[in-house]
């Protein structure tokens, strides 16, 4: 589509190595805790945003019209721009993903972030990045952080703050691990069962364990910061990989259960101990579905891509630690 007023920006996943399950406002996407996540180089979302004189905004997703939900979602995100920008245009927005969208690949991260700034660009908004974090943290949370490369924290933000709004917004992380390594595990690519937004609003309604986890996840935050400055992997690894099995034990403990994992992912985080017993440095998370992502050392990323391929044979794809969202032809 690019032509003379089309902005096209790109913007890569993350993977939550704290992560973020639970908002305390749903409207506003604030979350119960803290969340930091690694920026990764695979899987981009590139999206392009035209104003257009039509009364209509049209979506397109990966070649298709977006339909139900994911239309809805896309158009009331450009609503809030418009808000914003104090616009009544409607856009023309096509995007094209690398991933099966909706299977816990955190499309819906590279996805809005990237909306975020094609649209912010499009229609003037600001797109300093803290403010861009905030815009895009309201398309889905874990966008937040998908506007920056590398380590990234997503702040709560403070409920006691004047406009609690301006106090949740995401910033980037320094970090002496400069070789992690993760190798995402494709082991099932269709749409999940329940979608994230619904399977986080029935755990933080019904399941008895998440005050517990909660308060471990803060923990889990602290000794993470610490570790990732000190370029501990090991703990990185532990901490990670504990966090990620709360989160989804958490989940089994809503009415009814949320169950994302199956054998196969069951399978492979038993691989992932294994490798482990047998000395490689290797720690699995998982997020909203049934893929497994490892974290290990860059060196040791081919040697546990090669084992988890043969053991699934299902494709598994190393990735590194990857860019922040960007204008096309521009670096953020
Ligand atoms: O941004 P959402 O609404 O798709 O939620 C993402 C939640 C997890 O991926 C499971 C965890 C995280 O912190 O990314």
């Amino acid at each position: 589509m690019p032509g003379p007023d089309v902005v096209t920006a790109v913007a890569y996943p993350n993977i939550a190595l704290v992560k973020y399950w639970g908002k305390r406002d749903e409207r506003l996407v604030l979350p119960c805790a803290d969340s930091l996540s690694m920026t990764l180089d695979v899987f981009p979302t590139t999206t392009h945003v035209q104003l257009t004189p039509h009364a209509q905004d049209i979506v397109i997703v990966d070649g298709v019209t977006a339909q139900g939900e994911m239309a809805r979602r896309i158009t009331s995100f450009l609503d809030l721009v418009r808000k914003r920008a104090r616009s009544k245009r409607c856009a023309r927005v096509e995007t094209r993903n690398t991933v099966p969208v909706g299977a816990g690949l955190a499309s819906s991260a590279s996805g809005f972030a990237a909306l975020a700034l094609a649209a912010a660009t499009a229609y003037g908004l600001p797109t300093e990045p803290k403010e861009l974090s905030r815009l895009a943290r309201r398309g889905s949370g874990s966008a937040a952080r998908s506007v920056f490369g590398g380590f990234v924290i997503w702040h709560a933000g403070s409920p006691d703050a004047p406009d609690p709004d301006r106090s949740s917004y995401a910033e980037p992380l320094t970090s002496a691990c400069t070789d992690l390594a993760l190798v995402a595990v494709l082991v099932d690519t269709g749409p999940k069962p329940i979608p994230s937004r619904e399977a986080m609003r029935r755990t933080v309604a019904t399941s008895p364990l998440f005050p517990d986890w909660l308060m471990q996840t803060r923990h889990d935050m602290t000794v993470m910061r610490r570790a990732l400055a000190q370029g501990d992997i090991t703990t990185v690894g532990e901490i990670a990989e504990r966090n990620a099995l709360g989160m989804h034990e958490t989940m089994a403990g809503a009415v009814p259960p949320v169950r994302y994992l199956t054998p196969a992912s069951h399978r492979v985080l038993e691989e992932v101990c294994r490798l482990r017993d047998q000395g490689v440095g290797a720690w699995a998370t998982v997020d909203a579905g049934p893929n497994i992502k490892v974290l290990c050392s860059g060196g040791d990323a081919e040697q546990v891509a090669v084992r988890l391929r043969e053991l699934s044979r299902r494709p598994a794809v190393v990735a590194r630690s990857g860019p922040g969202a960007a204008l096309y032809g521009t670096q953020r």
